[in-house]
């Protein structure tokens, strides 16, 4: 059922066209007046991406990371939903459009989908960016501000990502409240970042409530068994660097690690993974250290060695993210 990689990489030529003719320092001067709103005092009363200039620095700069992140977390989710498609999706702060490229990464075919953000600039970009992708040709992009006055259709998949951030905590609570009474399956992406994690576990809390069941990443439904304040629960997706990252940032690598934190959640049954691996997994002379989350709910370190045969070889292979043990 998955979808091949095409759009990833028909995203990136669409991206690398956008700042085309816009000279480098102004394209790099945009891109820090976005960093510096963004590291400002959010939530706003107004879009941060208020004209084109900002939406193409938006686009070019951090919708590659957030498109990965989001195909990372919707990876997961088609996992434990195993022959389940969408047949409508509804983005929620959708500003550009990354998880609805996402969304066309990870199944194939068209759907009803409708990108919901306030930043009209956002939302125009975001049409002409989707021109590229087929399966984008008919998707609504509709301009309305979330708060306690929105109302949605029902739909299949309501994705919402790196927009908790942006909303005052009355909004968040709407939000997720007029998503998970809309949808038949909701995933939330935030920043991997502690402030991002304890955001994504209010929103997986009110999920539960609702009657969702947790299909990624967490192998349960239970209480999330990190003690608050010790520790956070984030994923890494690597991003292609454009050149106009390596203008902005400097460096040479050409790619870098987007950290997000997330949850995925269905009103329908699902399968989620035994246990997952949420650290880097360390390998040592012979074995491989696997720091789990697993069903009871609970975080325990499994050492594979040499010993464990088949299993050891997958331990090897196995990545931050990743369910464990592997589908066979
Ligand atoms: C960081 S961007 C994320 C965009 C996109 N979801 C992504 O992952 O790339 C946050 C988006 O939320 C939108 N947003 C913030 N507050 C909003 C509100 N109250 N109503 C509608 N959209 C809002 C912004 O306009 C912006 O497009």
């Amino acid at each position: 059922m998955n979808a091949p990689a095409l759009p990833a990489e028909t995203l990136r030529t669409a991206l690398a066209g956008l700042l085309d003719g816009l000279p480098p320092r102004q394209a790099s001067r945009a891109v820090e007046r976005l960093i510096a709103s963004y590291r400002g005092a959010t939530p706003t009363n107004a879009p941060i991406l208020r004209d084109r200039a900002d939406a193409a620095a938006y686009a070019a700069y951090r919708m590659p990371a957030t498109f990965e992140a989001v195909r990372s977390a919707l990876e997961a989710f088609a996992d434990a939903v195993p022959g389940w498609a969408p047949g409508g999706h509804l983005d929620l702060g959708g500003g550009t459009g990354a998880a609805a490229w996402a969304v066309t990464a990870t199944w194939d075919g068209e759907r009803p989908v409708t990108v919901l953000d306030w930043a009209e600039p956002a939302l125009a970009l975001g049409r002409e960016i989707a021109a590229a992708n087929p399966a984008l040709r008919n998707v609504q992009w509709q301009r309305s501000r979330i708060g306690a006055a929105l109302t949605l259709e029902s739909t299949d998949l309501v994705t919402v990502s790196y927009v908790l951030n942006e909303l005052t905590a009355p909004d968040r609570t709407a939000l997720v409240d007029a998503a998970a009474a809309a949808a038949r399956a909701v995933v939330i992406v935030e920043p991997g970042t502690p402030d991002g994690y304890a955001r994504v576990i209010e929103a997986r809390d009110r999920l539960i409530a609702a009657g969702f069941r947790i299909a990624a990443p967490c192998p349960h439904s239970a209480d999330c068994p990190i003690v608050p304040g010790t520790d956070w629960c984030h994923f890494s997706a690597r991003v292609s660097r454009s050149s106009l990252h390596r203008q902005v940032k400097g460096g040479s690598l050409p790619y870098e690690d987007e950290k997000f934190s997330y949850v995925a959640a269905a009103r329908f049954p699902v399968e989620p993974a035994p246990a997952r691996v949420v650290r880097k997994p360390q390998i040592r002379k012979g074995q491989v250290l696997l720091d789990l989350c697993e069903t009871e709910p609970s975080l325990s370190r499994a050492t594979v060695t040499k010993r464990h045969g088949d299993l050891y070889k997958a331990a090897r292979d196995a990545d931050w993210g990743d369910a464990w043990p592997p589908a066979p």
